[in-house]
């Protein structure tokens, strides 16, 4: 079993599912409003927990309802809460609207999120403890590089989500092991709308690069090989919510379990895909013998 450390947000998800999205100064009428526990950190703490590896997320929520269940989601997954801190205020929202197509656009509140500016004490201990220790961008700054330099200094395998997308201090992408940005996102870090050049390209700061494509799956860079394409297996999406989280969640845990890269990534991209053909964020993340069914089909 490989342990993970997630150091990263919690929102509660206000998903609101509509044929289509409206336009700028549009009314239009939906079908159903959903509240499902969300938030990039959360997800991928419950998708790696649900595929298998022993979890613990450093995170905070608010003082609200939100929060109460947000903690719950986490610990009825098998998530260690102990570094979950509850704060003053609102939790993180996410503003959802997801169309016919499984498509989305979303705006995030971050609440208690922005309050995580830095390490707490004892937070530096389980990332040490972990294997691995997955970032991304829905918490302030400071805390994404102090986690990743802790990491660093532990000797633990860093995995960053750049989402959502920004710019990054060379600082930062100098303690990350695997960086897993979108198309989107590693354009937005390199200029470069080719995602092979794009990663190419970061492969400049970091050693590995997973660029994830959506239905036509993923392309993996490494410094000492070919760029390497590995496709997802064709669904039909219903939401995509989460699907990136959930694909770096288990590629986490693949890759911690010591599976070759080319077989992590498709056993990721199964999850991925089982998790577009149900509705929410981690409501619709798969158990690991739903992604080993799948990945043997
Ligand atoms: O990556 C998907 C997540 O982005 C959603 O769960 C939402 O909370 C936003 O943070
Ligand atoms: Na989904």
């Amino acid at each position: 079993m490989t342990t993970i450390a997630v150091l990263g947000s919690t929102n509660m998800d206000l998903v609101a599912y509509v044929e289509k999205a409206p336009q700028r100064g549009e009314t239009v009428t939906g079908r159903e409003f959903r509240t499902i526990p969300g938030g990039k950190g959360a997800n991928q703490a419950i998708s790696a927990a649900r595929a298998g590896a022993e979890v613990t997320m450093i995170g905070a929520v608010g003082n609200d309802a939100f929060g109460l269940r947000l903690r719950d989601t986490l610990e009825h997954s098998g998530v260690d809460t102990d570094d979950l801190r509850t704060v003053e205020g609102p939790s993180g929202t996410a503003h959802i609207v997801v169309d016919d197509e499984g498509g989305n656009a979303i705006v995030v509140i971050p609440g208690a999120n922005g309050t995580l500016d830095h390490l707490s004490p004892g937070d530096e201990g389980v990332i040490a403890a972990a294997d691995t220790l997955l970032l991304q961008l829905e918490i302030p700054l400071a805390a994404v590089v102090a986690g990743a330099e802790a990491a660093r200094r532990h000797g633990v395998r860093t995995v960053l989500t750049p989402s959502p997308a920004r710019t990054l201090p060379p600082e930062l992408l100098a303690v990350i092991d695997l960086l897993v940005p979108n198309q989107h996102e590693a354009a937005t870090l390199t200029g470069l709308t080719d995602p092979r050049a794009a990663a190419v390209a970061l492969l400049e700061q970091v050693p590995e690069v997973v660029v994830t494509l959506g239905a036509e799956g993923s392309l993996y860079a490494a410094r000492d090989a070919e760029p390497l394409t590995v496709p997802a297996p064709p669904v039909t999406a219903v939401d995509s919510t989460g699907a990136g989280d959930t694909f770096v969640g288990c590629l986490a845990v693949a890759v911690g379990e010591g599976r070759p890269m080319p077989e992590a990534l498709r056993w990721a991209a199964a999850a991925a895909a089982l998790s577009v053909q149900r509705a929410g964020a981690t409501a619709s993340m798969p158990y690991r013998s739903e992604i080993d069914a799948l990945y043997a089909s």
